[in-house]
């Protein structure tokens, strides 16, 4: 594979993409729609208008597209997929490819009644040694993107993210009121398990999730404990450096 970056720190970077998207044409994080698609069609309806985010060159979107949803709206901070994919899928209307950063949409509010992201919050985590104390920074970026994510879904619209992370770990970022939704979660797989989070718009956190809530804010004034890190493999499977142990 010559598209391993040298440092799994280069994920978050959008040159290392651009690179890697110069000549790489397709590549498929955790699964195509067809592994997915049982769990997302309950919550995803055909006329939804449908924001993607750091599409990369997976085949999802056109895959949903040639399922019967028309109404796509693509985005990755690459510019380089970004050509790439536009050109790729010039004979679909109402599909459009746009290089943002998702920390920063360019849409009103409002605009989506489905916000969908596959492996792109993961990326951005990939400096990350401990998966249940988020570094300040990343957990900054992280909550700049869930902001913009809860500001262009229509009321009662969903954000849907398909990830490798556990709730254990991943609700800790998704439980916060100040999203305004409540969350839900499916796990798909045999072997190796991927998760799928349904957040509501316009709902509350369950009793659970406000709870957790309550308790990470408790926890962010408590004085830090020093954690130590487990030095990294640095190799294409990023996955691998989170802890991955069942929830307690
Ligand atoms: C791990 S890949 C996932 C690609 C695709 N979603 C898939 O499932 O195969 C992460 C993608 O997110 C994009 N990305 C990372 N950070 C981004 C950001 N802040 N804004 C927009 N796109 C971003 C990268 O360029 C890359 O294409």
């Amino acid at each position: 594979m010559d598209h391993l970056p040298a440092h799994n720190s280069m994920y978050k970077a959008a040159d290392y993409w651009d690179e890697r998207y110069k000549k790489e044409e397709n590549y498929e994080w955790l699964g195509d729609f067809s592994k997915f698609r049982h769990l997302l069609e309950k919550h995803m309806k055909k006329e939804d208008s449908i924001l993607v985010l750091g599409c990369g060159n997976s085949g999802m979107s056109g895959e949903m597209y040639a399922a019967g949803y028309r109404s796509i709206t693509n985005i990755d901070y690459s510019s380089v997929c970004i050509g790439a994919m536009s050109a790729r899928h010039g004979d679909c209307p109402g599909m459009t490819w746009h290089q943002m950063d998702m920390r920063q949409l360019a849409f009103p509010d409002g605009s989506f009644d489905v916000v969908l992201e596959k492996a792109t919050l993961d990326s951005m985590l990939v400096e990350e040694k401990c998966p249940w104390t988020v570094s300040p920074q990343t957990a900054g970026i992280i909550h700049r993107a869930l902001k913009e994510i809860s500001r262009v879904l229509k009321h009662g619209g969903r954000f849907l993210s398909i990830t490798f992370a556990q709730p254990f770990f991943r609700k800790r970022l998704y439980a916060h009121s100040e999203y305004n939704w409540s969350i839900q979660h499916f796990t798909q797989g045999d072997f190796f398990h991927y998760f799928v989070f349904i957040m509501t718009k316009g709902e509350e956190l369950s009793l659970e999730d406000a709870a957790l809530e309550r308790k990470l804010q408790e926890e962010a004034k408590a004085p830090p404990i020093e954690i130590i890190a487990t030095p990294l493999e640095e190799d294409e499977n990023f996955l691998d450096s989170i802890d991955l142990r069942d929830e307690p």
